[in-house]
């Protein structure tokens, strides 16, 4: 058979192995569920398409998935997330994948169509970002005659026409297929799960969608504790810059917000925060960060991030006004965040791989990371094993869901039950030393719950 991958450079799968296997042990969920499940093999049969980041620990959740019997095909989320020595080591291991650090535009939505190209086509999505999703009900709109991106509105979405319009050249009535016989899909973050509930409101989602984001042991873990660990990661493996005493703007102060705002105060930069939501707003002032309006720090702050997942926070007036060498990265799922586009008839100076210096029409300069894509992944190696354990392990947990018992769910977007979250939780105790106190059945009545758990009711916060 002709060579089913696209990766950099298949010589790095020595390396990815080595990682992959120290991966592993921090990974105690994923393990787990390999130990819990390898012998019953609840995803024989499944054909997941995989639209995520292909790092390492991604690595680790493929060879999860098809440990537990599945057909994997994978594509990355994004053109500067992947780990070559990673993808190289899943291709060798057989899993057909489609990804290399810095692929183009074209190159992303191409790998993304042949990560469908199953013999029998795919039976389940799992997303990040919700591009995947969003290639198969796009085309299938426009397989219907509906003119789906009558003007495109930036280089991506021309790029999507046109591979949609490929695709439809190709194979005529492809898009429908696929659609027609996905039975779900599980998606990882906070974006890609507000599209998911606007395609619910539309009522043009066709499958049942799990949100993996709103499990606890995933946006309270990965987008806070993650982000608090990899965003001053991609700051200094980018720049090697200074962090103590520097003035570092958050915009946005959410889960990824929260993170981020903690990850540069302890590497003691002094934080400033904008919000538009008024609680958050209020939690950043009690948790001790100044809340301030971007107009009003925008030429004295030396560190700019956006983590909103909303477009247009940092804009090119607000670049135009920004003091010399202040620095510019968003960790938000799309790079939209900031105006990127409007800075193309500016001069830009590489400095290396995803880091760049524009100049302004006044002379002054800023570096901007990533190309304003998530800085964390594109500038590191995103968030360290053992959080993406957690977020994984709810990954997995939904994807046995949706093929085992995916007629119990209508087309609507569902969280998993909290016994599973506290699982996923329950799972990676062990590894940091942690002990869970048991109640006494005495104390379990007087809180209104079991032993065993759920532990809260569903309207608890955390
Ligand atoms: P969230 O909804 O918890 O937080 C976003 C916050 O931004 C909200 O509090 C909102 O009020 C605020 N906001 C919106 N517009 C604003 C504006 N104009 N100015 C100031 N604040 C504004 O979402 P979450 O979970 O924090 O995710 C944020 C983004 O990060 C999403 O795109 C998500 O997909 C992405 N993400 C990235 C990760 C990474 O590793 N890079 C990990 C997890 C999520």
């Amino acid at each position: 058979m002709s060579q089913d991958y696209i990766v950099k450079d298949i010589s790095l799968a020595g390396f990815g192995r080595k990682e992959l296997d120290i991966a592993e042990t921090e990974m105690p969920g994923l393990m787990a569920l390999r130990e819990e499940y390898g012998e019953a093999k609840p995803l024989k049969g499944a054909r997941i398409v995989g639209s995520l980041h292909m790092t390492i620990q991604t690595g680790v959740l493929i060879e999860t998935l098809v440990a537990l019997g599945a057909d994997v095909r994978w594509a990355s989320c994004n053109i500067f997330s992947t780990q070559d020595h990673a993808a190289a080591a899943i291709a060798e291991a057989g899993v057909p994948v489609f990804a290399i650090k810095g692929q183009t535009l074209e190159e992303h939505w191409d790998y993304l169509d042949r990560s469908f190209m199953f013999a029998d086509g795919p039976n389940l999505i799992l997303d990040d970002g919700g591009d995947a999703t969003l290639y198969i009900l796009l085309g299938a709109r426009a397989e219907a005659g509906e003119d789906i991106i009558p003007v495109a509105q930036s280089e991506e979405e021309a790029v999507i026409k046109a591979q949609i319009a490929k695709r439809m050249a190709a194979s005529p009535g492809w898009f429908t297929r696929m659609r027609d016989q996905i039975m779900g899909v599980s998606e990882e973050t906070t974006t890609g799960v507000h599209r998911l509930y606007e395609l619910q409101r539309d009522g043009r989602l066709p499958f049942p969608a799990i949100n993996v984001n709103d499990s606890v042991t995933k946006s309270k873990f990965d987008n806070k504790y993650g982000c608090k660990e990899s965003l001053v990661d991609g700051i200094r493996r980018a720049t090697d810059t200074m962090m103590a005493g520097k003035v570092a703007v958050v915009c946005g102060y959410g889960d990824v917000g929260k993170g981020s705002a903690a990850s540069l105060r302890g590497a003691g930069a002094r934080v400033k925060v904008t919000e538009a939501d008024p609680i958050c707003a209020l939690q950043a002032a009690m948790d001790g960060f100044e809340v301030v309006l971007l107009e009003d720090v925008v030429d004295t702050a030396d560190i700019f991030i956006t983590t909103t997942g909303n477009k247009d926070i940092i804009r090119i007036e607000h670049m135009r006004a920004m003091k010399d060498m202040a620095i510019v990265g968003n960790i938000g799922h799309f790079d939209n965040e900031i105006q990127v586009a409007a800075l193309k008839n500016h001069k830009w100076t590489n400095i290396k791989d995803q880091v760049d210096m524009i100049e302004m029409p006044s002379g002054s300069r800023i570096i901007l990371l990533s190309e304003g894509r998530l800085l964390n992944l594109g500038n590191a190696t995103g968030h360290p094993s053992f959080v993406m354990s957690a977020s994984f392990t709810n990954q997995v947990l939904a994807q046995i869901e949706l093929f085992t018992r995916g007629d119990a769910y209508a087309n609507e977007v569902y969280v998993l039950p909290k016994h599973l979250d506290e699982k996923v939780a329950a799972l990676h105790l062990a590894k940091v030393g942690a002990k869970l106190t048991r109640l006494t059945a005495e104390q379990a009545a007087y809180i209104g719950v079991t032993p065993e758990g759920p532990f809260k009711p569903d309207h608890y916060r955390y």
